[in-house]
């Protein structure tokens, strides 16, 4: 019953794509549980670089069953841009399978994303723009519209007709929108109906059976669990569940069937978009992290906010998360700084706490409480033996282990495959 959550620890972009890509070559098949193409997972194969919004990073080895599970919604353009652009590569998808029960992001969730937005004004979450929260909204209330809802034309083209009458009325009377008209979406998304109905299927059967026959099977999640909706920095969050219990719900997995939860954090934190972020640098040390690691966001190319690394959130984590153990990334875009800082606590008012809290408030409020650790100085990028690791990365390794008190089976010391460490085995 071999089912392992790969969750991201903080809030995304901890390299999971490369994580999963790793991991993927022990596997047999490989689960999005959650999110849309607001995702943008990095892998890299010697000098090619593949960016998947919706596709399982698994999906680069042949012979890995890919699935694009319940409680994903897919914007179908987007995966069909994906799917070519990949098959022009060479990239097989023939195990590519799709549930029918993956809710469609329509049109008018891109055109409603953008215009909540900009009604928010400062208060805005700098969104992706990619109609995740109004489609996750329409499933919550109801009115959403699945895939398998593709191959019954009468229905679809009445369910969405009804959709858009209310949809129209807010564009229309709102946001001075002209609106959708129902026989051109209908047509558009039939079409692309037709074109992926042969990778339609019941995914959660799919995973089941192969679970019960002993196979490997990882959860790839996306976003990250302060992004998560109930577990995140509320509001600044997306609109699913990418913490690990979103695995269960977003697979059709009971939670019996996972046995292992694997947590990928950066050697330091990231964060794009609005939300507090009490570690972040805006300065050179922020700017050094930037340029060393390349941080700009892989679906919207915006610049990400970094910052040390934050202990407190990173335990809250594992513990949301029932982390068995971790995956530190990144540890090379640390190599040229003097001093490496932690942050061991916030300062709210006269108090300081040691444990993260989800208020918003005290987040954006507080002061951070930072352990100095010394830099190591020296290029890291070719160490493949943790033994090989200059000593002060090491302690660093030993101390992030100490006081989230969960061991860190693999660090990333680049963006290719073979740039890994494994310290103990994990899959
Ligand atoms: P994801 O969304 O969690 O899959 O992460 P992204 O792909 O959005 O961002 C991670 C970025 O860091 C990508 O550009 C990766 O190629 C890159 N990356 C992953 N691991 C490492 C690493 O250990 N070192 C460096 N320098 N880059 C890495
Ligand atoms: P991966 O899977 C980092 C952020 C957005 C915004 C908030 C809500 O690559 O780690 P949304 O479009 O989801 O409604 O935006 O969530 N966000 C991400 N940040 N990595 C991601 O995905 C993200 N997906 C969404 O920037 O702050
Ligand atoms: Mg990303």
């Amino acid at each position: 019953m071999p089912g392992i959550v790969l969750v991201g620890a903080q809030w995304g972009d901890e390299g999971k794509g490369k994580i999963t890509d790793m991991l993927a070559e022990g596997v047999d098949m490989v689960v999005r549980y959650q999110g849309g193409s607001n995702a943008g997972h990095t892998v890299k194969v010697d000098n090619e670089e593949y960016i998947l919004h919706l596709i399982p990073s698994g999906i680069l080895y042949k012979d890995k069953i890919c699935i694009i599970g319940d409680d994903v919604v897919v914007d179908p353009k987007t995966l069909i841009d994906e799917m070519d652009q990949l098959m022009a590569r060479g990239v097989c998808l023939d195990n590519l399978r799709i549930s029918g029960n993956a809710h469609l992001v329509m049109p008018y969730h891109k055109t409603l994303d953008k215009f909540e937005e900009e009604l928010k004004g400062k208060h805005k979450l700098g969104t992706t723009g990619r109609g995740i929260g109004p489609a996750y909204v329409d499933k919550m209330a109801r009115v959403g519209l699945r895939f398998n809802d593709l191959f019954d034309r009468e229905e679809f083209i009445g369910r969405l007709g009804h959709t858009l009458k209310y949809k129209n009325l807010i564009l229309r009377e709102i946001f001075k929108h002209e609106g959708f008209e129902t026989d051109v979406i209908a047509e558009e998304y039939l079409a692309y109906g037709d074109r992926l109905k042969k990778y339609v299927s019941d995914t959660s059967i799919l995973i089941h059976n192969a679970l019960r026959e002993e196979k490997f099977v990882l959860f790839e999640g996306a976003q990250g669990t302060l992004l998560d909706v109930t577990h995140g920095t509320y509001p600044y969050v997306t609109s699913s569940h990418p913490v690990a219990g979103g695995a269960c719900v977003g697979a059709g997995v009971g939670p019996t069937k996972i046995s292992r939860v694997l947590g990928i954090t950066k050697a330091y934190t990231t964060r794009v978009g609005e939300g507090p972020f009490p570690t972040e640098q805006i300065n050179e040390v922020g700017e050094l992290m930037r340029k060393k690691g390349g941080e700009y966001g892989a679906t919207t190319g915006r610049p990400r906010r970094c910052g040390w690394l934050d202990a407190l959130l990173l335990r809250y984590s594992a513990r949301i998360n029932g982390m068995s153990a971790l995956a530190m990334t990144k540890l090379d875009v640390l190599d040229e700084f003097d001093t490496i800082k932690v942050c061991v606590g916030y300062k709210v008012g006269n108090e300081v706490i040691s444990e993260f809290t989800t208020d918003f408030r005290k987040l954006r409020e507080c002061t951070p409480v930072y352990e100095d650790l010394p830099g190591w100085k020296t290029d890291t990028s070719h160490v493949k033996d943790y033994r090989d690791l200059p000593e002060a990365a090491q302690n660093y390794v030993k101390y992030i282990e100490r006081i989230i008190k969960t061991p860190i089976s693999i660090i990333s010391v680049g963006p290719r495959r073979a740039q890994t460490v494994i310290l103990r085995k994990f899959v």
